[in-house]
């Protein structure tokens, strides 16, 4: 639809990064015009996130505010894609801002409903009816198709890119409602993962980071063999070009681990990273999200992470307030904190999401002041863990893959010699801030730490 220009706002995972890139590789390919300005959009695209209610809001809000530009811009088309596309079909439809709503297994479609909606000025909706039953043959060939060919290098972060190795989740942890969202669990082909990968080091792709929600439990059969995370991530090791390969997010489970640790131990390119959220402490809570570990459990899979692979770091997640929580229970999550000895962590208060296992049988019954005080207590203990962590980088050399221009100044970072300030990130994960010219953008560098904080590492190139 050459002349049309399109604006698309992203929030949430890497999920909806990468169909964010996905849907702008193929309006691209369709003949539209991309803007960072809503202001000089034809077509105004929120890609959603459903995980907690306050995601939710936040989109609710940015409706809001189209809703008012569509008072003085009627033609402008506004679409609503992603996981709350799919939650609240027709509800979102009937918003005034909203002309499109596409569910995250119909983004294939979302060019043809866009270029209708536009032509005969009407509403469209296209979800998937039952979510659980996943998508029937013909749709899953389309995203497959899709994928494979818009699945390219978007220059968000110059040099890196996402794969997607499976969509959807069949956990069905018990306050989670991405099962409900993006459906049953289904692995990709490997081949049609390698090739991806090929063709993005072709592109001059130096990192790619393959993605999951259980990213861990990659599981393909084909003929005699199946195939598991292991086995990709070799393959991919052999593709010329890429350096660095990570994954996320893993659940932990048995399965599989010690052969990806492995593999993490014996290629070079596989990064020293894992992102595998406990979620909580306390046995009786992890039962109650439908976990299927303990927290000795859990602590034992570190400890071998840990073994296996020396310099590995660890990220994780947890969720405060989840309904039921006691101050003992917290404490056993204090607990597991202090014991993992995470690089950093994530930490979310509970949030009832509709139709989950947790919303419909237990009362959100801890204070939301309980929550936040919870929420702050657990990053006071991880910052004072995550510091003596990054306090052992002072004075070591590291390489870090550039990622571009700082945000924010920094003024701990070296001197600057007139360059600009820059970040990368070091194969374990880490947030360097130093001093050096533009043009390094999606290069790797090698730089000396001369300072450290809880989250961030300031350098000067050598
Ligand atoms: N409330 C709060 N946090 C949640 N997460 C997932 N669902 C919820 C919820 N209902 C968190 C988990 C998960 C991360 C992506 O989001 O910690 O690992
Ligand atoms: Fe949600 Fe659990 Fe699946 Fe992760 S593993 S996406 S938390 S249901």
């Amino acid at each position: 639809m050459s002349g049309k220009t399109v604006h698309i706002k992203s929030f949430g995972c890497q999920m909806n990064k990468l169909d964010t890139t996905l849907v702008n590789s193929a309006l691209k390919d369709s003949g539209f015009a991309l803007t960072d300005r809503v202001k000089e959009a034809d077509v105004v695209l929120i890609n959603t996130c459903s995980v907690r209610e306050h995601a939710e809001q936040r989109v609710i809000s940015h409706l809001g505010h189209l809703q008012h530009i569509k008072k003085s811009r009627p033609d402008i088309v506004v679409g609503v894609i992603g996981c709350m596309a799919q939650r609240l079909g027709n509800k979102l439809l009937q918003h005034d801002a909203v002309d499109i709503v596409c569910g995250p297994a119909q983004i294939p479609q979302l060019t043809k409903l866009i270029t209708q909606t536009l032509k005969q000025n009407q509403e469209t909706i296209s979800v998937t009816e039952k979510i659980r039953k996943g998508t029937d043959e013909s749709q899953a060939l389309a995203l497959e198709d899709f994928e494979s060919a818009y699945g390219t290098h978007d220059k968000q972060i110059p040099g890196q890119a996402y794969v997607r190795i499976m969509r959807g989740c069949d956990n069905f942890c018990s306050y989670c409602i991405v099962p409900y969202v993006r459906g049953p669990e289904v692995s990709r082909p490997p081949e049609a993962i390698i090739e991806q990968i090929k063709k993005l080091a072709e592109a001059g792709i130096k990192q790619v980071t393959l993605i999951g929600q259980k990213a861990n439990s990659y599981k393909y059969k084909s003929g005699d063999k199946t195939y598991c995370l292991a086995d990709l991530l070799r393959t991919a090791c052999d593709i010329e070009g890429i350096e660095w390969i990570r994954f996320v997010t893993s659940y932990p489970s048995e399965k599989f681990f010690e052969e990806i640790l492995q593999a993490m131990a014996d290629l070079p390119k596989v990064c020293n990273y894992l992102h595998m959220p406990a979620q909580s402490g306390s046995d009786k809570i992890l039962r109650a999200m439908n976990r299927h570990y303990t927290a000795a459990q859990y602590l034992e899979m570190l400890y071998k992470a840990r073994d296996i692979v020396s310099e590995i770091a660890i990220a994780g997640d947890f969720i405060v307030g989840f309904p039921g929580e006691t101050d003992n229970d917290f404490e056993a999550t204090v607990d597991l904190v202090k014991k993992a000895r995470y690089k950093n962590c994530f930490i979310f208060k509970y949030s009832p999401r509709h139709d989950t296992i947790a919303d419909k049988r237990l009362a959100d019954d801890i204070p939301l002041e309980v929550k936040k005080k919870r929420n702050i207590d657990l990053l006071a203990i991880q910052e004072e863990i995550s510091g003596q962590l990054s306090a052992e980088y002072l004075d070591k050399k590291v390489k870090v893959l550039v990622e571009g221009l700082s945000k924010k100044p920094h003024l701990d970072s070296a001197q600057s010699n007139g360059n600009p300030q820059l970040i990368g990130r070091t194969e374990t994960d880490y947030i360097v801030v130093f001093n050096g010219s533009q043009s390094l953008s999606g290069q790797f560098a090698q730089v000396k730490i001369t300072k450290t904080s809880p989250l961030t590492l300031f350098a000067r190139l050598m």
